[in-house]
């Protein structure tokens, strides 16, 4: 099967864009339609290594809104111990689950309240690539998402991770981030859009990929790894893209997808998820 990037239909800090995107029906007629392998922004190919540098391996992870991205193979296969992927959508929850993979448990949440499922601090690491985006499509979706922001601040153990892969920028993502989570140190990476983007955004747009070929050359194929930029801090990411007046842009925000590394505060003496263990092959 090859996974396929495609890019969200509108800018989605417009909530209008899509309201669809947080309704378990859409995905559910989505995925019963297409019950392929499919990766929104970015293939596990393309940032497993940013996946592997910024989460915890040994504890346990969440990935929300998994769809049926080739991340939760990925995750499985780079050693990643214990990861838990969820959707809203039951359909695609049951596709996965007819397919398991090592070290991955699949399940149907809504992000916007996990209370029945997890209990505090019970996470080392959150993933979400695309989700937040989707949910902030919806009629509602601002407080939508700054209820999921404060979900994964509670289901999080102290120095925990939120890793958000997002298309916007952050200045459009910091107001949610900063409401929904308290004490949190965050940074970004930009990572250059993948070639397969640009020729559906030229397709529907007519827009061409103006700057930084540089970073470009290294994602022509779909599953290479990106180049990234950074790590920033919020202040400097924003500055380097234009959104601080007092400071000269470097990058246009057009040409890139972000990530956003958010680390929980906390002490060492908090107690921590339950570390994995790898499992040890079955002896003779
Ligand atoms: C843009 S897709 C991204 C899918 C996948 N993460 C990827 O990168 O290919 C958004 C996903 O979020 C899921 N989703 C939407 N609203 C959700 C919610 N409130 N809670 C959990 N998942 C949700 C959808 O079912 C869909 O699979």
């Amino acid at each position: 099967m090859v996974p396929v990037v495609l890019p969200m239909q509108q800018p989605v800090d417009q909530p209008s864009a899509n309201p669809g995107y947080s309704h378990a029906c859409y995905w559910d007629n989505r995925y019963s339609s297409k019950p392929t392998t499919f990766d929104w922004f970015f293939t596990y190919g393309a940032i497993g290594g940013v996946l592997c540098s910024c989460l915890p391996k040994d504890l346990p992870c969440l990935h929300v809104g998994c769809g049926n991205s080739t991340l939760q193979d990925g995750m499985s296969k780079d050693g990643f111990l214990s990861v838990t992927n969820v959707d809203i959508s039951p359909v695609v929850i049951d596709q996965l689950r007819l397919h398991p993979t090592h070290g991955n448990a699949y399940d149907v949440v809504d992000c916007r309240d996990m209370q029945d499922k997890y209990s505090d601090g019970s996470f080392g690491g959150v993933l979400d690539k695309g989700t937040l985006d989707a949910v902030l499509c919806c009629k509602g979706g601002h407080a939508d998402v700054v209820k999921y922001c404060k979900e994964v601040s509670r289901i999080l153990a102290p120095r925990g991770i939120f890793l958000l892969i997002s298309l916007g920028t952050p200045k459009a993502r910091a107001k949610f981030l900063d409401a929904g989570m308290a004490s949190w140190s965050i940074e970004v990476l930009l990572l250059p859009k993948p070639s397969g983007f640009y020729q559906t955004e030229a397709m529907i747009t007519g827009r061409q990929p103006s700057r930084d070929p540089e970073s470009r050359a290294g994602v022509d194929r779909k599953d290479a790894p990106v180049r990234m930029h950074g790590p920033f801090s919020m202040a400097e990411a924003s500055g380097l893209i234009g959104e601080d007046p007092d400071v000269t842009a470097k990058f246009d925000p057009n040409d890139y997808f972000f990530a956003y590394v958010c680390r929980k505060q906390g002490s060492a003496k908090e107690k921590q998820p339950e570390q994995q263990q790898a499992c040890q092959p079955e002896q003779a």
